[in-house]
């Protein structure tokens, strides 16, 4: 069988989450294969879900006044663009002003890639989409060497970070991250960043518990990854979709819950792994932050807040940033 490096990173990290002797894990970059991307756009058009209408509507309350704030004509680079349904709205007001806009979304979705990329070739003629399909360091890297290696492409850029995936790091990784974004960027670039806001638990648990039950879904898709990509045995009856706000670590924290005791093999790992009955796999935290950490994260990597975007109840957060 072939096996590619996505597989061995996989498995890899499975054999490690899941081998720990204290609280069990899965990475939660690997909720994005095809289906789990698609259930994800399903999550965000959920009624619960409000980061994601939240976010659209700053943008298209402040897209060109976004725009506006760098001078020269800029490449754009997003971080885990999924649909880029909400990059549209900036890529309308871009294009207003630049001849050719030229745009490289980063998604480790393949699929979800040429999706949407496919769809916006047609709706901006004068776009140049090209995907990375990458994580988003790497992704940055490929990026740039792209735009250095063609003389057409402007040189300044603007990264976009949306959808709070900011706050699926760790608060200290958030900075390191930023620190590593920061290098690749020259003064006048600058990075857009979607960022949730601490809030009314009860808000925040419904976004993360939508009543159809598609980020259950989303959470469990988990295990079908396993099964069908490392030959595991997880019987998906036997775990639930957990999840709930920690209010002293101000995260959302997801987990899979196992509703009995039970063993799993998993194939590729020639392994077993044991669940007391309660016992639960940690698949994701999303912390939410106040304006102040907010701009003590620009601070701490070597970036200036020049504007954080807010909606009237405070939700959610559209932060620029720009390098110095
Ligand atoms: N960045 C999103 C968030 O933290 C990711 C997300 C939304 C998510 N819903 C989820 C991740 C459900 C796992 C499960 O809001």
């Amino acid at each position: 069988m072939y096996t590619s490096q996505i597989d061995n990173d996989f498995a890899q990290s499975v054999k490690k989450g899941l081998g720990s002797s204290r609280q069990k894990r899965i990475e939660s970059k690997y909720f994005y294969d095809a289906v789990g991307s698609t259930l994800f756009e399903e999550i965000c058009r959920q009624p619960e879900y409000y980061p994601w209408r939240v976010e659209t509507s700053l943008l298209r309350h402040h897209s060109k006044e976004i725009v506006g704030m760098f001078d020269e004509n800029f490449a754009l680079i997003e971080l885990g663009s999924g649909s880029s349904i909400k990059t549209r709205i900036l890529l309308h007001d871009l294009i207003l002003r630049q001849p050719y806009v030229y745009y490289f979304p980063i998604d480790v979705s393949k699929e979800m890639l040429c999706t949407a990329t496919r769809g916006l070739g047609s709706e901006f003629p004068n776009l140049r989409a090209s995907g990375i399909s990458s994580e988003y360091v790497e992704g940055i890297n490929r990026a740039n060497k792209l735009i250095f290696s063609n003389p057409q492409i402007p040189r300044r850029k603007l990264i976009i970070f949306l959808g709070s995936s900011i706050g699926n790091f760790e608060p200290k990784d958030s900075i390191s991250f930023l620190q590593q974004l920061r290098s690749t960027m020259d003064k006048k670039d600058g990075l857009v960043v979607g960022i949730d806001l601490q809030k009314d638990k009860s808000v925040l648990e419904a976004a993360y518990n939508d009543s159809m039950g598609f980020t259950a879904r989303f959470n469990l898709n988990l295990l079908t990854r396993v099964n069908r990509e490392l030959d595991g045995n997880f019987d998906q009856h036997h775990f639930v979709h957990h999840a709930f706000y920690n209010s002293r670590f101000k995260r959302i924290e997801m987990h899979l819950l196992s509703t009995k005791e039970q063993e799993v093999y998993v194939g590729r790992l020639c392994e077993t792994f044991g669940f007391q009955a309660g016992e639960t796999i940690h698949t994701e935290n999303s912390y939410k932050y106040s304006l102040e950490d907010i701009r003590s994260m620009a601070e701490k990597s070597q970036f200036t807040l020049r504007a954080a975007f807010i909606d009237e109840k405070n939700w959610f957060s559209l932060a620029v940033f720009s390098p110095g």
